[in-house]
């Protein structure tokens, strides 16, 4: 039986056309932007130079209470730090306050000089529910659920006094070693794009000034994700066609979809640092994308120019800042201190603080705080349920889990099956969590893979036996695997040792990971590998030994049950790589799309590393050993008849995908192409869409993925755009398999 796919699949042509979509905030009917510009106009016209600076600057919260490092939701904040708010020295704070707090800060504010602040925090992937890591959820390749994580993460976050939040975090990586890998989507500007869009849609809302909603922030503006040498904070060096083909366009996705606000990167891009460039953030950001929000510097940036060696001092770094199109400075004082000197100087126009103060309201004004700047925590506490929302947590866990091997189908693990479970993290709720869970979380299921796999019904014992980073206890190794027939061993690193600051130039697994799987298979034991983590991470050994794999990364606080209803198949294997798994620290940065060489790599038996005189090294593989992509169902799945055809602006990527086997299966049918020929070295393959099909037993599906032939294209140096003439195209389960198939874009 054949059937059509659903229509809930990704809509690639929407991601597709970016190119030729035009440029509109969220709900802005023309009528809207004119009253909030005369708004902005009024507010601006009565402030006095000291109150715009104000608007100008982010404060630390933290310092604003009593004692600074006490708990800052209760009735604490200082009288001097309201006072300062009525005399308007601060647009914004950054920090939860719960929403007493909150409410006392905005009547001080509104008492005073009549503004409302901006009141921000970081909530990455959890606020009182903990989802799992950006990099685990792009895994699940799904925008419905990208948004309705959103939409929770909003509601919760004003219930702790925050109506700001700097997500998404849209850095495409392909570097394992880059800590921060764990914070984005992976190596894919598409996917990684899709998945800002449906963030800032769930976080803003369809209308952001409803109450419920919050302002949302892309960053970090633009290239981080290339550091040199995946160390974090490095600078980077990049060729003008790589921004705007690789690292731009999930930006400009995220502009479109309406984002309110962008954080430029701590580094430096090309020598110029993102904060002091006027490139980046007025010529492309403004002029080019078309925002027309707000843009806060990361944390101390302004400052830092000094560091970076582009500013003498603080008052040579704001000039270089706020010229450049940094509109607020988060936590240092360099505007405060040195704008009004500027301006008198000359170095700084009054024009520009003006704009700079403008793009603050209008964010403030589309957020609806003038108009209700308290918090109206009945409406909000009625529509976030806290049980809705760790079933999402877990649905998200689930659906971002990758099965990456599974031999002589020993997963999924039968109901009563006799497992021994291995290693320190199956039994820590805490390790669940990852990069970016919130301290004061207080909705999560404190549940460990252990209580998953017993809460589904399958007969496990325990044993430590080993920690992640230290030794074997070969004695108690033993008697675990004495008493089992399958061993399930948690394997992978702890969350702390990604997200910022976390860069390791090792991405093998650490400590004596693989001695206990040897001993496993040395038993005869069949091995289950969970691996854990917050990157991408080499384990060639273990993969072979192993019988299955199953990639949980940092499921979050429903982890525990979410990985185990895959593994024993309560829920269908749905997640596939967005990053690919390389095979040792030292081919970083691996990653399917790289450029094409005049000698690449070409493999054989005699040659696994690579033939000599080709682009490859001598003693690792440069083939990943999960490839993007990548992720097996508890079925078989054949792909026919795969075909291309072009309907006026439209490549049509067509395929006949069959459910071989006895399960249902979930397939993520992808497109890659390569341009046969183009006036640049282009990517060997890039993704251009994907399209979900769900598949019962014995039933094919015709899955049909339409994409604008322009989305084929791409940009060369100096901006020129070139739509080659003919491609290559895969329509394939992964980016490194599939039938090639020739066809002409004209
Ligand atoms: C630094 C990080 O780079 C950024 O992602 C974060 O939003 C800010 N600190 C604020 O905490």
């Amino acid at each position: 039986m054949k059937k059509e796919t659903e229509k809930k699949g990704i809509g690639v042509c929407k991601a597709a056309v970016w190119l030729a979509m035009p440029f509109l905030a969220v709900g802005a009917a023309f009528g809207e932007l004119a009253d909030v510009e005369s708004r902005v106009e009024e507010v601006l016209s009565r402030l006095t130079f000291e109150q715009k600076v104000g608007q100008l600057w982010q404060c630390l919260g933290k310092d604003m209470v009593e004692p600074a490092s006490g708990d800052m939701s209760g009735e604490t904040l200082k009288e001097s730090f309201l006072a300062d708010i009525r005399a308007g020295r601060y647009g914004s704070v950054i920090g939860k306050r719960g929403v007493a707090n909150y409410n006392r800060i905005q009547r001080a504010a509104m008492e005073g000089v009549g503004i409302p602040l901006l009141i921000g925090n970081d909530m990455i992937h959890s606020v009182r529910t903990c989802y799992p890591i950006p990099l685990a959820l792009a895994c699940s390749w799904d925008e419905d659920l990208w948004r309705r994580i959103g939409e929770a993460m909003a509601a919760e976050s004003l219930l702790e006094g925050c109506n700001w939040t700097f997500t998404p975090m849209i850095d495409v990586a392909f570097d394992a070693r880059w800590g921060r890998i764990a914070e984005g989507g992976g190596s894919e500007p598409l996917v990684t794009g899709l998945m800002g869009a449906a963030l800032v849609r769930g976080l803003q809302g369809a209308d952001m000034a409803d109450g419920l909603h919050i302002a949302a922030c892309a960053k970090h503006y633009v290239g981080y994700g290339a550091s040199l040498g995946g160390r974090d904070y490095n600078a980077v060096e990049m060729a003008d066609s790589t921004l705007r083909n690789v690292y731009l366009p999930p930006f400009k996705m995220a502009v479109e979809a309406g984002v309110a606000t962008v954080m430029p990167a701590f580094h430096s891009f090309n020598g110029v640092p993102c904060s002091a460039s006027k490139y980046l953030l007025r010529d492309i950001l403004r002029g080019e994308l078309g925002f027309d929000g707000m843009t806060i510097s990361d944390w101390a940036a302004v400052k830092e120019l000094v560091n970076h060696g582009v500013a003498a001092d603080g008052a040579d770094a704001a000039e270089s800042a706020i010229n450049a199109g940094m509109d607020m400075e988060m936590v240092t004082p360099c505007y405060a201190e040195n704008l009004a000197r500027l301006v008198k100087s000359g170095r700084v126009s009054m024009k520009t603080v003006d704009d700079a103060v403008r793009n603050v309201l209008r964010v403030k004004f589309r957020l609806g705080l003038f108009d209700h700047p308290e918090i109206d925590e009945a409406k909000v506490s009625a529509v976030v349920d806290p049980a809705e929302n760790r079933a999402l947590a877990r649905e998200a866990a689930r659906k971002s889990t990758v099965l990456l091997k599974n031999e002589g189908g020993v997963l999924p693990l039968g109901k009563g099956a006799k497992v021994a479970l291995v290693g320190d993290i199956a039994a820590n709720a805490w390790q669940m969590m990852g990069c970016w869970n919130t301290k004061d979380m207080s909705n999560f299921e404190n549940a460990t893979l252990l209580d998953g796999l017993k809460a589904d019904g399958i007969d496990v014992e325990y044993s430590k036996a080993y920690t992640l980073r230290g030794r074997v206890d070969t004695e108690e190794l033993e008697k675990a695997l004495a008493k089992a027939d399958i061993v399930v061993a948690a394997f992978g690193d702890y969350w702390e040792n990604s997200g910022e600051g976390n860069s390791s130039a090792k991405i093998e697994l650490p400590g004596e990971q693989l001695k206990v799987a040897q001993t496993i298979k040395a038993r005869g034991r069949k091995l289950v590998a969970v691996v854990f983590g917050g990157r991408p991470m080499a384990f060639p050994e273990i993969a072979e030994l192993a019988d299955a794999i199953v990639m949980a990364w940092n499921p979050g606080g429903s982890g525990g049950w979410g990985v185990a209803d895959v593994i024993t198949g309560i829920a269908e294997p749905y997640g596939r790589l967005t990053v690919d798994m390389p095979s040792a620290s030292g081919v970083c940065p691996q990653f399917y799309s790289r450029t094409t060489t005049g000698r690449p790599a070409t493999f054989s038996r005699k040659h696994p590393f690579g033939r000599r005189f080709t682009s490859c090294y001598n003693d690792a593989s440069l083939k990943a050993v999960y490839p993007f992509g990548y992720g097996l169902t508890y079925s078989t799945v054949a792909y026919s008849n795969e075909a291309v055809r072009v309907e006026g602006d439209t490549a049509v990527f067509s395929v006949d995908v069959s459910n071989t086997g006895s399960r249902d299966a979930s397939e993520l049918v992808q497109v890659y192409v390569h341009a046969d020929k183009a006036s640049i070295a282009r990517p060997r393959r890039e993704l251009k869409g994907f399209r979900r099909v769900a598949l019962s037993p014995g039933e094919t599906a015709h899955v049909e993925i339409r994409v604008a032939v322009k989305s084929l294209g791409f940009f060369c140096d100096g901006g020129r755009f070139e739509l080659p003439e003919s491609f290559t195209a895969w329509i394939a389960p992964d980016s490194e398999s599939g039938r090639p198939l020739q066809f002409a874009a004209k």
